[in-house]
């Protein structure tokens, strides 16, 4: 199977080719970073989604679900900062008139030492030594590997300080003394550097004065916190409590690009969990452990999952860390688990001149609670199931096929009823079947081109499960059901189908994991 940027572009032409993801507007050449999801895309999506809120708000009492709109009173985005500091720093090549994010070029930097270097110097010494070769040692032992690994430390210590420190003539002169050139003119003939909002704006109503200008959010967690007090007190809620949110963000992304790994408009899918100030660190490890069995009851291998702590933390957050998803680009952030002190409530209070605390009955006193927020993109973790679960496999008789091993509850069809032969009674057999079926399952029926051929367009769309309508059915009522993975066939009865099929391929299945 195909590895780093070979299977983002085997990902990329699966998802278009088989109904996933499409570029936005492609008859018109695409708009950059705006993708549409296809009729299987969109199954996915809704079932990762699905997953996601019934474990947040069906498993647990103390958390509900809003829909907040996606256009919030412009003093929302002053107050929690994003007016302000929501940058990227931007810079231009004078001569391919080209833009850049700052950060990514030196990223780039460190990537091309990365692979164009250590990476040769392995395989390199992978031919060498064969078997007994040891990665981990090499790695760490060999002079020139151990220098480029310092090279790249370096350079990553400098931009973050010069980053924390808003130091953008510091960046641009580190720019220019590593020689990092514009990959499209070859110059380092380079503008200074800026700040650069990352928010949409708009225009509300008729007029365009200043004072009608709103943003499209960039997150959709402040739509959670401006009705923390509507939710805790219709809902009566007591501390700790959640509240959950999935929706659409927006975010003017300079360098948007590895497909819908960084997207202009996006979906995520937030929960801010408010505590008793002093209870956050305890809180936070547990939605940590949470998030991680989560994820790992899919079954998409545990070793493709890491966290990553960070070390300099937002000046709102007191303990922050990624779950990183190992994505055909490599370890990526996938979801962010922030411990947020009560930054979020005490901008709204102070910008808004609303109370928004909790009155505590076992304390007998009113406080600003903390938050712990989840925050997961729908489209990353759409592309870590695509990126876990395409195989190319040879099979026995050397043909080839191409499967989506997706985690079955989260599969767009769950099943396909495939009568043998388009005569003799077995297609109104099989629609008969499909009928009994349908309220339950998401299901196609399929009576065109060979068996064979039809049990591909499955595979090649993830399905976990293929009923055969033969003569036989018309005999004794009994189908072949055919697993997708194993590829294994074994003959059961048309009434034990709804309760096999179930066992297997139900949300369930997940959630009772967790
Ligand atoms: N409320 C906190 C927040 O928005 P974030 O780390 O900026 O935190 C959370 O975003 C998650 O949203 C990320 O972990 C990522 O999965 C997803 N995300 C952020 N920007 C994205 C983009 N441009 N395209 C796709 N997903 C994105």
């Amino acid at each position: 199977m195909a590895t780093g940027d070979d299977l983002l572009k085997r990902i990329i032409s699966h998802s278009k080719e088989y109904g996933f993801v499409f570029p936005s507007s492609e008859i018109y050449d695409g708009l950059s970073a705006t993708y549409d999801y296809g009729q299987y895309g969109a199954e996915l999506k809704k079932n990762i989604r699905e997953y996601w809120w019934k474990s947040m708000v069906q498993l647990n009492d103390n958390i509900v679900g809003i829909d907040a709109a996606i256009f919030m009173h412009p003093t929302t985005w002053k107050a929690s900062g994003h007016v302000d500091a929501f940058n990227d720093p931007l810079i231009d090549n004078k001569d391919s008139k080209k833009r850049y994010r700052a950060d990514v070029l030196l990223e780039d930097y460190m990537e091309k030492i990365r692979i164009q270097k250590i990476q040769k110097e392995v395989t390199k010494a992978e031919s060498r030594f064969g078997e007994n070769f040891d990665k981990e040692m090499f790695v760490k032992t060999n002079p020139r590997v151990v220098g480029y690994q310092e090279k790249i430390d370096e350079v990553s210590s400098k931009m973050r300080d010069l980053l924390a420190s808003d130091n953008l003539g510091g960046l641009k002169k580190l720019i220019e003394e590593l020689g990092i050139v514009c990959p499209i003119s070859g110059t380092s003939n380079w503008t200074d550097v800026r700040q650069f909002n990352l928010m949409f704006s708009t225009e509300l109503g008729s007029t365009t004065d200043d004072a009608s200008k709103i943003y499209l959010r960039p997150e959709t967690c402040q739509g959670i916190f401006v009705n923390f007090l509507n939710v805790q007190k219709t809902g009566r809620m007591k501390i700790p409590f959640g509240i959950a949110q999935t929706g659409k963000a927006f975010r003017n992304e300079i360098v948007a690009r590895q497909f819908i790994f960084r997207m202009r408009e996006f979906e995520q899918m937030e929960m801010q969990f408010f505590v008793k100030p002093g209870e956050e660190m305890a809180w936070y490890e547990y939605w940590k452990e949470s998030r991680m069995k989560w994820h790992n009851a899919l079954g998409m291998g545990e070793e493709n999952y890491r966290i990553h702590d960070h070390i300099k933390l937002a000046h709102y957050a007191n303990a922050a860390c990624d779950i990183e998803f190992d994505f055909p680009m490599g370890f990526k952030e996938l979801e962010g688990i922030h411990s947020r002190t009560d930054f979020d409530l005490k901008s709204h209070e102070e910008a808004s001149g609303k109370k928004l605390q909790y009155f505590d009955p076992v304390e007998n006193k009113n406080y600003i609670p903390y938050v712990i927020e989840t925050s997961i993109g729908l489209d990353r973790m759409f592309l870590a199931v695509l990126s876990s679960s395409l195989c190319e496999e040879k099979l026995e008789d050397g043909s080839e096929r191409t499967v989506l091993r997706i985690p079955a509850p989260l599969a767009p069809v769950k099943c396909a009823i495939l009568p043998l032969l388009k005569k003799d009674g077995l297609p109104e057999k099989g629609t008969e079947i499909l009928n009994e079926l349908r309220y339950d399952f998401n299901l196609q029926y399929d009576e065109k081109d060979a068996i064979g051929k039809r049990y591909r367009r499955q595979d090649a769309i993830g399905t976990p499960y293929c009923v055969t309508v033969d003569h036989q059915t018309l005999e004794d009522n009994t189908v072949t059901l055919r697993e997708r993975d194993s590829m294994t066939q074994i003959r059961v009865s048309v009434s034990e189908l709804k309760s096999t099929l179930n066992a297997k391929t139900n949300m369930n299945v997940l959630l009772a994991k967790l």
